[in-house]
């Protein structure tokens, strides 16, 4: 009986051994198997954790030392701790090659790297400052109940002048260097307040509209000057309409297009002829406290001229001036998004250039 349980018992130790032995160098070559293959950092950690982590087989492996005999503990347990042990060190060393081959494969691209290359590449178009600004005092008008209105930059005499107020031969012509055209009195309207003309024509009071257009002035071109600009014209006529109408109107106008919470503005008399009274309408510097280079160290910016529409023009569009009264206004569309987006050069506007563009 001694003697078959010493045969059991030996024989089920080899078996133990056996196993354990065979364990070991299946567990080797599968970790060599699987760390060859790894391809990323995040792989190698699933490796570790499939091998070393806590339900890691390794791990698992050595757990298994306490129900071994003594004997057998001394025998596996210094394998198992340097399978442990060289489990860990190949692990460390594929991280290591990892590293490295990241390392070669980011200065193999720098090598690759070529500065002439054609990049293709996805050109957003940008919206031209001209166009970003009309949108804001569209926005800014319309929410004052203003209409949009428009008209032709190739005009006749009459609604460039005549029905201003500025009949032939009257000296306020010199104040427009007028390109006129080979169709007799046909001209380049020199300012938008022939808009305003054709809609007191056409349209019975009250009106209220803004006009944004191009106009032309046979101007040497400079950086402040071009012979061609924007500007936009402001009416509105109807019964009992104040100059306190137009001042309110300029300042709120102002006041949201420089996105101000107050901006004071100031008036200065001014001839127009068909204005009586006649302004120029200032504005605090909205860049300064003390006085710059935009407001010439005054601190007031002039922005823009404007006056109560004179009975002749009332007249000239068949609006009686005893019923109604209006206000016009006309800036420089130019100058004023200039003043808003500092930009230094009036020429950029019709330069084409990208570099200007690509800003806006
Ligand atoms: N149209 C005028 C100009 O270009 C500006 C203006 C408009 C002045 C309305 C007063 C009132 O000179």
């Amino acid at each position: 009986m001694a003697a078959h349980v010493t045969t059991h018992q030996h024989f089920y130790k080899r078996n133990v051994m056996k196993n354990l032995q065979s364990e070991i160098q299946k567990l080797q070559e599968t970790l060599n198997h699987q760390l060859a293959t790894v391809k990323s950092a995040k792989e190698l950690e699933d490796v570790r954790l499939a091998f070393l982590g806590k339900k890691g087989s390794i791990t698992a492996l050595l757990s298994e030392v306490k129900n071994l005999s003594l004997e057998e503990k001394k025998e596996f347990g210094p394998k198992l701790q340097q399978l442990r042990q060289e489990a860990e060190a190949r692990i460390e060393a594929t991280r290591e090659g990892l590293i490295a081959q990241h390392a070669q494969a980011a200065l193999q691209h720098l090598h690759n790297f070529d500065v002439t290359a054609y990049k293709p590449g996805v050109q957003h178009g940008h919206l031209h400052p001209y166009t970003l600004a009309i949108q804001e005092i569209h926005d800014i008008f319309t929410s004052m109940g203003y209409e949009i209105w428009d008209g032709p930059e190739f005009e006749t005499d009459f609604n460039n002048f005549g029905a201003l107020n500025i009949p032939q031969d009257h000296p306020a012509r010199d104040m427009y260097d007028t390109f006129w055209t080979d169709k007799p009195g046909h001209l380049l309207r020199t300012h938008t307040s022939t808009i305003q003309i054709r809609f007191m024509q056409n349209q019975k009071p009250p009106l209220a509209g803004i006009a944004p257009g191009r106009t032309y002035r046979h101007e040497a071109v400079d950086a402040s000057h071009d012979f061609m600009f924007m500007q936009c014209e402001g009416l509105l006529v109807d019964k009992n309409v104040t100059v306190g109408h137009l001042f309110a109107t300029a300042q709120e106008f102002l006041k949201t297009l420089f996105k101000k919470k107050s901006l004071d503005i100031r008036i200065r008399p001014g001839f127009f002829p068909f204005v009586e009274p006649g302004f120029e309408i200032d504005m605090r510097c909205v860049f300064c406290k003390t006085g710059c280079s935009v407001c010439k160290r005054s601190t007031w910016i002039e922005v823009f001229p404007g006056g109560m529409v004179h009975p002749n023009v009332l007249r000239a569009c068949n609006i009686d001036p005893t019923q109604y009264s209006g206000f016009a206004f006309g800036f420089g569309l130019t100058r004023l998004v200039m003043l808003r987006y500092g930009i230094d050069d009036i020429r950029l506007f019709h330069s084409g250039k990208l570099k200007f563009l690509e800003q806006f």
